[in-house]
């Protein structure tokens, strides 16, 4: 081999190389989009989104509705009667047989420092049809309250079903965008998955629980429609020991009934339900979750007993992201990846949505699963088997977005910006599944990002039948 010749191989190398670095470089990107740099001020008390409905004792916040089972046959309607508790009944019937049913609430109150609450009913109505529209009623004579829900299709490997997802919400002029935003979306959610941090009413001297009802009241207009899937932030925990208030989680426990019993959880905190052709993991990341502990233990069992060829979709939902390259809350679910990451990996879960982060990423499918503390193998890599971890905390709460990113971009970032927005994870069929993000001061058709997901369980069968040929 000559001198001439080895030079021009060690040029070819060259140019290859910075080929492949430009690549890498290119891999992930960080948006241009500026966003005016003001905090978003909450909307005062007596804007027209917290208006409370007229009459005596009329029932309001009604709801948010949620799945009240593990299938998607049980709606729990929540409302709360300020004055007494008036009827614990809801009635309903579907849009085909008028013929009026009727379901109990528990009614419960609490105590907060010196707030007390009004009576906040929980009703389950059961055994309802699947892909059926209901009309439901609450209240008494002329408070009496109306709306409606529509149940989802029976579970099933190719049921196309739509979900919205928001994070950290609150209650600003921006979070009445983003929640406007989410409403007018041509893609018409018809389930939302909230990933924690919902009124923020711990901001408030006290932990103001008044701000909890407000929330409720800004809410109703969707979540009295369309379930609400419901999953604890740090905003949640509500934790004053100098008020006397040592039980954590106590308002959003009281107000907010998911069907954890029904996947055999023994927390609301942590639970699952399938819903179409998902089945949705909701975790707990300021609950123990340490090896022995009740989520852990309950999270061994739940991973191994979906059934992809019913529910393809495996979506889990946590408030504390665990992968984020944003400088604020950064590495603050490092301890629950190194935890939890390799379950992900061996389930092959498509998808972890997260929120704290106020803002928006999208990464690559990677894992960082080899590290055994000598091998020094600590880096993501491309990973086929990983979920794609998605950052949609950017509900639009008082503390504002979080601007500042790690720089440069990690190559595990696909995308990141900061700006108030939804997602919509739109499931077509069994292999394939749409998302979109929309900033919430866009056109309501405008998306800001999307990709295509392909489903992990059934890649990998379509994979190992054509290895076969
Ligand atoms: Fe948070």
């Amino acid at each position: 081999m000559n001198f001439q010749f080895m030079r021009i191989k060690f040029v070819y190398r060259l140019v290859g190389l910075t080929l492949i670095a430009a690549l890498i470089a290119e891999a992930g990107t960080t948006s241009s989009y500026a966003r005016k740099n003001e905090l978003s001020d909450d909307m005062p008390l007596d804007s027209d989104v917290f208006q409370v409905p007229p009459g005596y004792n009329a029932p309001q916040q009604v709801v948010h509705i949620t799945q009240g089972d593990h299938r998607g046959r049980a709606v729990i309607v929540s409302w709360i009667t300020p004055n007494e508790p008036g009827s614990n009944q809801v009635s309903y019937w579907d849009e085909t047989n008028l013929i009026k049913r009727s379901a109990e609430a528990i009614v419960i109150k609490y105590n907060f420092y010196n707030y007390t609450s009004g009576y906040i009913h929980h009703a389950t109505i059961e055994k309802l049809k699947y892909g059926t529209k209901y009309y439901y009623e609450v209240g008494l004579d002329d408070t009496k309250r109306q709306f409606w829900f529509i149940t989802p299709p029976k579970p099933g490997p190719d049921v196309p079903y739509t979900f919205g997802l928001i994070g950290d919400l609150g209650q600003t002029h921006d979070s009445n965008r983003t929640l406007t935003h989410y409403e007018l979306n041509p893609m018409k959610g018809q389930a939302l998955l909230f990933v924690g941090d919902l009124s923020y009413a711990d901001s408030y001297p006290f932990h103001d629980n008044a701000r909890w009802d407000t929330w409720g009241l800004f809410i109703e207009r969707n979540a009295a429609y369309q379930p609400w899937i419901w999953t604890a932030g740090n905003h949640e925990i509500d934790f004053v020991p100098e008020q006397g208030e040592t039980k954590p989680f106590k308002p959003y426990i009281h107000r907010f009934f998911v069907p954890y019993r029904a996947s055999g959880s023994t927390s609301p905190l942590w639970y699952s339900i399938k819903r179409a052709s998902a089945y949705i993991i909701v975790m707990s990341s300021y609950s123990a979750f340490g090896k022995y502990t009740p989520q852990y233990k309950w999270l061994t069992s739940e991973l191994e007993k979906v059934n992809r060829k019913v529910t393809p979709w495996l979506i889990v939902l946590v408030h504390c992201p665990m992968y984020s390259s944003y400088v604020h809350h950064f590495m603050e679910g490092e301890t629950m990846r190194v935890l939890y990451e390799p379950w992900f990996v061996k389930y092959r879960v498509d998808v972890v949505f997260a929120g704290h982060v106020h803002a928006y990423e999208r990464s690559e499918r990677i894992s960082n699963i080899a590290f055994d503390v000598v091998n020094g193998k600590c880096t993501p890599i491309s990973d086929e088997s990983a979920p794609v971890y998605i950052t949609i905390g950017d509900g639009g709460n008082q503390e504002g977005l979080v601007k500042k990113m790690t720089q440069p971009q990690p190559s595990y970032s696909a995308r990141r910006e900061a700006s108030f927005g939804h997602g919509i994870f739109d499931i077509k069929n069994r292999t394939h599944a749409y998302f979109g993000w929309h900033r919430n001061q866009d056109g309501y058709a405008v998306e800001a990002d999307s990709v295509w997901l392909l489903n992990r369980y059934w890649k990998s069968v379509k994979e190992a039948s054509v290895a076969e040929l």
